[in-house]
């Protein structure tokens, strides 16, 4: 069964009441993002397998630890899954960086794939999917099934807001992935916006309206 995370951790806290805050301008915002981001990191790489090496210290040799070689892979949900990449990236250089791009159907309001670009070895890889939001969840759900449908095992999912909504209908479509949040807000609105959430994350990002 899944696991939702929430992140408590003080700065973490305080960086995203900087986000949240409507008088915070693009650049700022930008910053406080992938600061976040990069703490977010941090935290959700903690149980990474370790393996032990032997170092050469100027005083002798000894065993040490170093990261078991997992491959990772972080995928941004175009477009304000961008604005989280360079944070974890700062703590993750090495990851290759997917993209999946979904636009909704007026219509049905079902999301639909129309860009997806991920490393070849997607079976091998470990998925950092990352977008601000988790609203209503359809978004978030189609990005995994694009996942999956490449052949990916390994991801999990991490994004700053999440309504109860969102939270709801992403774990009960994909129950074995973990889901790692910053805050988990009171609900969705009659637009689908986060309350009290941080507005629109691509528009606050990009400067666009
Ligand atoms: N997407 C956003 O950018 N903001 C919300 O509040 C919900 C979805």
């Amino acid at each position: 069964m899944a696991k939702v995370h929430v992140f408590d951790h003080p700065l973490i806290q305080h960086k995203l009441t900087y986000i949240r805050d409507v008088n915070t301008g693009t650049k700022e915002f930008r910053e406080l993002v992938d600061e976040v981001a990069t703490l977010m990191a941090y935290e959700i790489t903690r149980d990474l397998p370790l393996q032990e090496v032997d170092v050469e210290t100027p005083v002798c040799m000894s065993k040490s630890q170093v990261l078991a070689g997992k491959k990772l892979g972080i995928v941004p949900i175009l477009r304000a899954g961008i604005g989280m990449v360079d944070g974890i990236l700062k703590l993750i250089p090495a990851a290759k960086v997917g993209h999946i791009g979904l636009f909704r159907d007026p219509e049905t309001l079902q999301p639909h794939e129309y860009f997806v670009k991920l490393p070849s070895d997607v079976a091998e890889r470990e998925f950092i999917l990352v977008d601000p939001m988790l609203a209503t969840g359809g978004t978030a759900v189609e990005a995994v099934n694009s996942l999956k449908k490449r052949g990916a095992k390994n991801i999990r999912f991490m994004c700053l807001i999440a309504a109860p909504e969102g939270v709801k209908v992403f774990t009960e479509a994909h129950p074995e992935i973990d889901v790692y949040i910053a805050a988990l807000d009171e609900r969705l609105n009659e637009k689908g916006y986060i309350v009290p959430g941080l507005g629109d994350a691509g528009d606050r990002l990009f400067g666009t309206k």
